[in-house]
């Protein structure tokens, strides 16, 4: 949970003492020198009488002025305190909220992979036991494609509520974008002239490449939305520097170097009150069964996760900015990672030991193994799984759910390998519960399989651990 910030204010700070002292003294110096004053300058009796008391009225005038400022100063400030404290507040109720959407949706999330990997993966295994003439064979790609579809809907909320396993990576945004160039073209619609604007020389950020995807795809299907009509959107990036610390929509961006990624529309804008819920979860403005409302949340959440901030500016009829501000990142280049293969996954020979606390996800995980040769030992638990690896001979993989009610598979693999030294684990989950679990496995670069997955993805991912040299 954010904590709420005290809110800094800027003016100068008057301290009362400070105040009242100054006064009593000059005041007092008026009194004993203005007199003499008078004296000194003046001789005509008469004169110094009148003198004496437009002076007091002087006096008067100028303490009244004093006064006036004072307390215009003060209210200002008591007005602007409040100010602050509402916005905090407000910040926080807000944040609050999506927490619990957010915990609400990566339940869900979580239940819903479970299920979906069960089904295509049996989906694949039937097909594949199928011959290549048998004209059912359409129907289940259609079953994977859909089951697809609501994947990538999954992936959304998870995106949304920070759960998702994300593998950032030192990232070129320009090349990034380049490879994106035809998905984002697709998306927005013929209608829609999309230019790049791409700086030459640009710095590298720390980010998934897969939640940049989702980033500009979620924003260019915004602005298609927003330009029935056609019109133009431009991406840009760019490198930033930040030299002192800037402010917009009341997000705080510290100095340092940024890479900017700005996408720009000339479609019907937003006013203030659809600004003001824009980034919300489920806030839409579009008709039932166009949009769901979660696009900008997870944007601003993948965002956040990257330590970045987005800002946006936009105009009723105008058109509409977002600019996203990535910390740049400095750090040594990581070894290119192995190319996937290509060809169908080998199988092997080796014994697995598969655990998930999910009866059907075990269920699955068994028979597309078994398919390929495997010798399959599976486990529902923890506990089960300990006692299968000690009655058990060798085990070759384990293969575990990161999250096993209440007890860890990062834990399992550890005790598992203080049996067996050289045992090999890939881990498997379909949501991010406690990220310090994750840091555990990302730390020693552990392999990792998120869910849902396919049949292939799991065997390409079981023989690739199994060939890794012992760590
Ligand atoms: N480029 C834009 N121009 C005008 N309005 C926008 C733009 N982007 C977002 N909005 C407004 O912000 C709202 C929320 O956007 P968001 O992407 O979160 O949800 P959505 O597009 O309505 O649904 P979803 O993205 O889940 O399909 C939109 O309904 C729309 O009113
Ligand atoms: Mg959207």
């Amino acid at each position: 949970m954010t904590e709420p910030v005290k809110p800094g204010l800027d003016g100068p700070d008057f301290s009362a003492y400070k105040i009242a002292g100054l006064y009593a003294v000059l005041g007092g110096l008026w009194i004993t020198f203005s007199d003499r004053l008078l004296w000194a300058l003046v001789k005509d009796q008469a004169w110094v009488n009148s003198l004496q008391t437009y002076k007091g009225w002087f006096y008067v005038a100028v303490t009244a002025v004093l006064l006036y400022f004072l307390i215009r100063t003060a209210l200002a400030r008591i007005k602007r305190l409040e100010e602050a404290r509402r916005a905090t507040e407000l910040k926080f109720l807000q944040a609050q909220k999506m927490e619990l959407v957010g915990r609400l949706a990566s339940g869900v999330a979580h239940d819903f992979n479970n299920v979906l990997t069960a089904i295509m993966g049996l989906a694949q295994i039937t097909m594949r036991s199928m011959d290549e003439a048998d004209t059912r064979r359409a129907d289940l790609e259609d079953i994977i494609n859909f089951s697809g579809h609501a994947a990538a809907l999954t992936s959304q909320l998870l995106a949304f509520s920070r759960k998702q396993f994300f593998q950032p990576r030192p990232l070129d945004l320009n090349a990034q974008i380049k490879t994106s160039e035809k998905m984002l073209r697709r998306a927005a619609g013929e209608a829609v002239g999309i230019e790049f604007q791409l700086a030459g020389d640009l710095w590298k950020v720390m980010a998934d490449p897969s939640q940049v995807d989702q980033v500009l795809l979620n924003l260019a299907v915004n602005a298609r939305d927003a330009m029935p009509q056609g019109g133009k959107l431009s991406i840009k990036a760019a490198n930033l520097e930040v030299g002192k610390s800037l402010h917009a929509d009341g997000e705080e961006l510290p100095p340092g170097e940024y890479v900017m990624l700005t996408a720009r529309d000339t479609g019907c804008g937003m006013d203030q009150a659809t600004m003001a819920r824009a980034f919300e979860p489920f806030f839409t403005t579009k008709e039932l069964g166009k949009g769901t409302g979660l696009g900008l949340s997870v944007v601003h959440g993948i965002v956040e996760q990257a330590g970045g901030r987005i800002t946006m500016e936009s105009k009723p009829a105008e058109g509409t900015v977002f600019r996203i501000c990535l910390p740049r990142y400095s750090g040594p280049e990581p070894a290119p990672a192995p190319a996937a293969p290509r060809e169908l996954p080998a199988g092997g020979k080796e014994t697995v030991l598969l655990v998930d606390d999910q009866p059907e996800i075990l269920m699955v995980m068994r028979r597309i193994a078994e398919s390929q040769g495997y010798t399959v030992l599976g486990a529902g638990s923890y506990e089960e799984a300990l006692a299968r690896a000690a009655s058990a001979g060798r085990i070759d993989l384990l293969v575990t759910d990161i999250l096993l009610t209440g007890k860890s598979g990062v834990d399992l693999a550890d005790r598992l390998l203080e049996r067996q030294p050289g045992l090999k684990a890939l881990f498997i989950s379909g949501q991010a519960a406690d990220p310090g679990v994750y840091d555990r496995v990302a730390a020693k670069n552990r392999p990792f399989l998120p869910k849902p997955f396919t049949a292939e993805a799991l065997l390409a991912k079981v023989r690739q651990a199994l060939d890794a040299p012992a760590a």
